[in-house]
């Protein structure tokens, strides 16, 4: 596949926006909508290791999520759970699962044992597989990881501003090893960011569609990727 700017894989992200849509226009309620939307990511996942992509980074839960009503916090919760346990689909598209987020044990992060215990299990359990990372953003924002990445930096660096520049921020960042994004998809209408991977997106192609996730598939994922064929990010 071509389209990334080095000699590597591409690397996907996704905004996996419009699961509450998604249920609203069947009269479902948004709950459905987020179970539908953990089934698509399934897909997505399959479709992404099928076609050789290096990586696969979603939003699953930022750090303003917490304040959505209890009930479906819970619910996106057991759904991250879910996913995390899927642990024979991965091994079977040789993916790995990944993570980024604020870290458990740092002031304000909010990710509840039973999921970061998922987390680890799950990066564990596939950690021998060397095809498709699957990174999940939980408990994630992208202001958040920079102000962190900023500050250690600052700190490491003694005073001295030579020492601070975009390598040594970038090797603070939650995962210093996931390179830039080549390809940015958000679903639903939407066309905004949402502080999502704000340093790793520098010169990604973006990809908007009016489709809600849970409707998001391979073939919506190869017009995504398409888009690089039409020459290289900047
Ligand atoms: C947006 O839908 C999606 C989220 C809040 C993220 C949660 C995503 C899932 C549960 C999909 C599965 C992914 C994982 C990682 C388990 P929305 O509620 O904002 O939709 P709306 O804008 O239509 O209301």
């Amino acid at each position: 596949m071509t389209g990334a700017p080095e000699d590597r894989k591409i690397h996907v992200a996704c905004i996996m926006d419009g699961n509450g849509r998604w249920a609203r226009r069947r009269g479902l309620p948004r709950t459905e909508g987020h179970t539908a939307g953990e089934e698509a990511l399934a897909t997505v996942v399959r479709a992404a290791a099928a076609r050789d992509v290096g990586w696969l980074t979603v939003f699953g839960f930022s750090t303003e999520n917490w304040v959505r009503p209890r009930s479906e916090v819970r619910h996106i919760l057991s759904l991250h759970r879910k996913l995390f346990a899927r642990t024979a689909e991965m091994d079977a598209n040789n993916a790995r699962s990944s993570w980024i987020g604020r870290p458990f044990d740092e002031p304000g992060a909010r990710t509840p044992v039973e999921v970061q215990r998922a987390i680890g299990k799950a990066m564990a359990d596939t950690a021998g597989n060397d095809g498709l990372v699957v990174t999940v953003a939980f408990d994630y924002g992208s202001r958040a990881e920079l102000v962190r990445a900023a500050s250690r930096t600052i700190a490491a660096s003694g005073g001295d501003c030579a020492l601070i520049g975009a390598a040594s921020i970038g090797a603070n960042l939650y995962d210093p090893d996931l390179p830039p994004v080549d390809l940015l998809v958000r679903t639903s209408g939407e066309t905004r960011i949402s502080n999502f991977l704000l340093w790793q997106i520098k010169g990604a192609k973006v990809h908007f569609t009016e489709r809600t996730w849970p409707d998001f598939d391979a073939a919506e994922l190869d017009r995504a990727l398409a888009l690089l064929a039409r020459g290289p990010s900047a």
